[in-house]
């Protein structure tokens, strides 16, 4: 099998949406959750699929060893992020090269950068008067949302659209493309063996 794990900060529902995808398959699985904040509700979501999680501190992930080490402990082959909110530290990017994938609630490079995460995101772009907004999957390196693009999705804003209104049509972009998206990226990395 080839480990995923998903670090997450929050609600979790892209984690519980990926998990539930790979439950399906015969070749990649969520092995853990890792998140920075011990009362986020994906550990939830993470439970009570049978996913293991875990909590670290800023200071611990920034270090990276024990991090690295419960990575490790599961197998970890690839990363994904779903909701995370801080920056990747260079430990753990050099320790999975082109192996981690984020997924940024707008079209990139638009409404991107350091703080921008969830609704600011959805709010920056009702300000902006954008009339479309969308989803961005990137590879993760040492600048916030700035990783090759792999996949953008698009959707409509109206000027009647309040933050809350975007942010469910991004969502059902996310719940529908990411798992394909990482299964693709992963696969890419982990080809089928030729028979
Ligand atoms: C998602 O919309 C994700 O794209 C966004 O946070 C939300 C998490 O929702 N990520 C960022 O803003 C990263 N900059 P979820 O916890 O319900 O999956």
């Amino acid at each position: 099998m080839i480990n995923i794990a998903i670090f997450a900060s929050g609600n979790g529902s892209n984690a519980e949406n990926i998990i539930r995808y790979f439950l399906k398959s015969k070749r990649i699985r969520v092995a853990l959750i890792l998140s920075n904040r011990e009362d986020a509700y994906v550990h939830k979501r993470g439970r009570a699929l049978g996913v293991h999680s875990r909590s670290f501190r800023k200071a611990e992930f920034d270090e990276g060893k024990s991090v690295l080490d419960a990575l490790q402990a599961y197998s970890v082959d690839f990363i994904v992020l779903a909701g995370f909110l801080l920056k990747v530290s260079q430990p753990i990017l050099e320790a999975y090269p082109d192996r981690i994938l984020n997924i940024h609630p707008a079209l990139l490079p638009k409404h991107g950068g350091k703080g921008m995460y969830g609704d600011r995101v959805h709010r920056a772009v009702i300000d902006a008067g954008d009339t479309e907004s969308g989803i961005t999957i990137h590879y993760v390196n040492e600048h916030y949302d700035e990783g090759t693009i792999l996949f953008q999705a698009r959707c409509e804003v109206l000027s009647t659209d309040s933050a809350d209104d975007v942010a469910r049509k991004v969502h059902e972009l996310e719940y529908l493309h990411f798992p394909k998206v990482i299964e693709e990226a992963v696969l890419k990395v982990f080809p089928l063996p030729n028979r």
